[in-house]
């Protein structure tokens, strides 16, 4: 099954946009968080860029993820993030 089969991706897409865009700008490319365009996540594996988003950076302002969103919504959002497709 593809990934992002069965999911919301409107809606993944607007929280990319709207909630992760509130700390690393609208356009991703960072604010009070860092840039998060693909070409400055190039180091991350898409299942480290995952479990990031599943978990946060602990002693950072950047929150888990995982009580409001599902490992798989995660992993589509990691991808989305990784191949440009959210610029
Ligand atoms: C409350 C503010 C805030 C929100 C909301 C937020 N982040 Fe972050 N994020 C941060 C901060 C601050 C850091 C840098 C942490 C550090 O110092 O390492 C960060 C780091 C990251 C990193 C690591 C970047 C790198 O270069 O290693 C990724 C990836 C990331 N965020 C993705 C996301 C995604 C995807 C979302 C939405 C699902 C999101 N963030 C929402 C504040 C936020």
């Amino acid at each position: 099954m593809p990934v992002g089969e069965g999911l919301d991706t409107e809606e993944l897409k607007r929280l990319v946009h709207q909630d992760c865009g509130s700390c690393h700008g609208l356009t991703l490319k960072g604010g009070l968080g860092p840039d998060i365009r693909p070409e400055t996540l190039t180091h991350y594996e898409p299942d480290i860029l995952e479990t990031v988003i599943l978990d946060g950076i602990p002693d950072t302002p950047m929150p888990p993820w995982r009580p409001l969103i599902t490992q798989e919504e995660a992993q589509w959002i990691a991808l989305y993030l990784l191949n440009g497709d959210a610029q």
